[in-house]
């Protein structure tokens, strides 16, 4: 099949945040011990990090990471993770059924963050408790020494203050199944007060109130507006999350859920405006996408240990998908919607980051390796930096539940003109038919591939283990051309690929 776009070098839709290509790390199952953290491991530095784990996280080059939670930070008391070890107490944690050692906080956190290369982005404790200890653990975290707070960190070994600028107030509020769960009114109007608070403490943080837990909700999308009417002047984004699933083994259901993310974003895009004009601000409130990811593979194994039947284990292999080569495409589709929608989405978070839905893995006292999507997870954040640019795409489609007319090409591209390089992101949707593909470039000048990353596979189930960790992994892509201004590639039946080009200098 043929299918073609036009790439012109003015029609560009937005910087692409480097937000977007952030990450979540909760205490649940083995995202932190056994995860990041795991003293006695061969590779655990002097606090007890993996630097495996940190080497390919800094690969990945993960520019920010939200923490603690998740539902674990909604009946999670921060000061139970400061100051001596061996004085902080064993929790149990409600959301997940587990027993919470402690061993790492905050402190350790910033500490593994700066070894990483990310910034911090802290989540608050909305549910079970509210204003008094949200704004003590802002100030504990990012108060000058010489106030109560600041010399307790000191204290505690860090005098410096962390100097977090992000900061969630509270976790999918409108969830029933959360710790504290509230309506729209109730949580629009704390999270007002909180945020209102932690300006006072500093004007310059940058605040992310909840919106829905996925577009599915019944309250969604009343929610938004609701919290928004309360929040808007006082916050700068508004949280959504989406997770993606296969259950009925259907790949073109499956491959077309990004259309549904679209939806989702356009319509909270338009709430916000929505509100905004309603209340005749100039202020662009913008989303925070900080829970995204494909999470289906586990649900079963996890069923025992969320209903208690294993007591209140401590880092059991909780939510531990193991991705297949499927879910690299998907997980390609959702990247591209969020470089196209980065006129609104200023802030992604892959969720998680290790372990847990994670494109990560370990074995304790073992091997740490990428899982599938890790690929292109990797591509979007190392090579998807720049513009994102206003394609026209010309492809056939197919009708799927949630959207008519989905594209077979889904397609992205960034243009970096510092650095002087155009990038698409592509992925064939189509099981049985290559794409031919042909893609005008307006205004670019003389262009030249500098790179071509394909990923295949025979089998749409084939995955990384402990086993076989380089079971799916991309290989360089030989067959694209640039020719008088036209790039012309073959896009294989289900592949995804990365086509960079070199620009001459202008
Ligand atoms: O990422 C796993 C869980 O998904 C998070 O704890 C929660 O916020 C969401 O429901």
């Amino acid at each position: 099949m043929k299918a073609s776009v036009t790439a012109h070098r003015d029609y560009r839709i937005a910087k692409i945040d480097d937000r977007v290509y952030g990450a979540f790390l909760e205490h649940l199952g083995r995202a932190i011990y056994t995860g990041i953290y795991e003293p006695g491991h061969r590779s655990a530095d002097a606090s007890g990090m993996r630097t495996d784990v940190i080497e390919l996280v800094r690969e990945l080059k993960v520019p920010i990471v939200r923490y603690p939670g998740g539902n674990f930070v909604s009946a999670y008391n921060w000061e139970d993770g400061v100051g001596p070890r061996d004085k902080r107490p064993t929790r149990l944690d409600l959301a997940w059924h587990t027993s919470e050692s402690n061993a790492v906080g905050v402190h350790e956190f910033a500490q593994w963050c700066g070894a990483a290369g990310a910034e911090m982005m802290l989540a608050i404790n909305l549910g079970s408790r509210g204003l008094d200890e949200a704004r003590n653990f802002v100030e504990y975290v990012n108060a000058p020494t010489g106030s109560y707070w600041g010399d307790l960190r000191k204290k505690n070994g860090h005098a410096a203050p962390f100097g977090v600028k992000h900061w969630c107030l509270g976790n999918e509020m409108d969830g029933p199944w959360q710790v504290g769960h509230k309506t729209a009114h109730e949580y629009g109007r704390l999270a007002n007060e909180v945020a209102k608070t932690l300006r006072a403490f500093d004007g310059s943080l940058e605040l992310i109130v909840c919106g829905s837990s996925n577009s599915d909700m019944k309250t969604y999308p009343e929610w938004e507006r609701v919290v928004l009417e309360h929040t808007y002047e006082s916050v700068d984004h508004i949280s959504l999350h989406m997770y993606f699933a296969n259950r009925t083994k259907n790949t073109a259901e499956y491959l077309a859920l990004n259309a549904k993310l679209d939806a989702y974003i356009n319509t909270i895009g338009s709430t916000i405006e929505v509100v905004r004009v309603a209340k005749r601000s100039r202020k662009k409130v913008t989303i925070s996408f900080d829970e995204w990811n494909v999470w289906y593979h586990s649900n079963a194994q996890d069923r025992e240990i969320l209903g208690g039947a294993k007591g209140w284990p401590h880092a059991p292999r909780l939510l531990e998908d193991i991705y297949n080569f499927e879910d690299v495409l998907q997980v390609g589709c959702i990247l591209n919607t969020f470089i196209r929608r980065s006129d609104v989405v200023k802030i992604a978070c892959i969720a998680q980051l290790v372990n847990v839905i994670a494109p990560i893995m370990t074995e304790p006292m073992g091997a740490a390796w990428r899982q599938t999507i890790y690929y292109p997870y990797y591509f979007a954040s190392v090579y998807g930096r720049g513009e994102a640019l206003q394609l026209a795409v010309k492809s056939p489609g197919y009708d799927a539940e949630v959207a008519d007319a989905v594209p077979y090409l889904d397609v992205s591209a960034v243009y970096d003109e510092e650095g002087g390089t155009l990038t698409f992101f592509a992925v064939n949707r189509h099981g049985g038919e290559a794409i031919d593909l042909e893609a005008s470039l307006h205004g670019f000048g003389d262009a030249r591939i500098v790179d071509h990353q394909v990923m295949t596979s025979a089998n749409l189930e084939a995955a990384n283990t402990l086993k076989n960790p380089i079971a799916v992994t991309p290989a360089k892509g030989k067959k694209a051309k640039v020719n008088d201004g036209l790039l012309t590639a073959t896009l294989p039946p289900y592949s995804y690929q990365m086509v960079r080009l070199g620009l001459a200098s202008r």
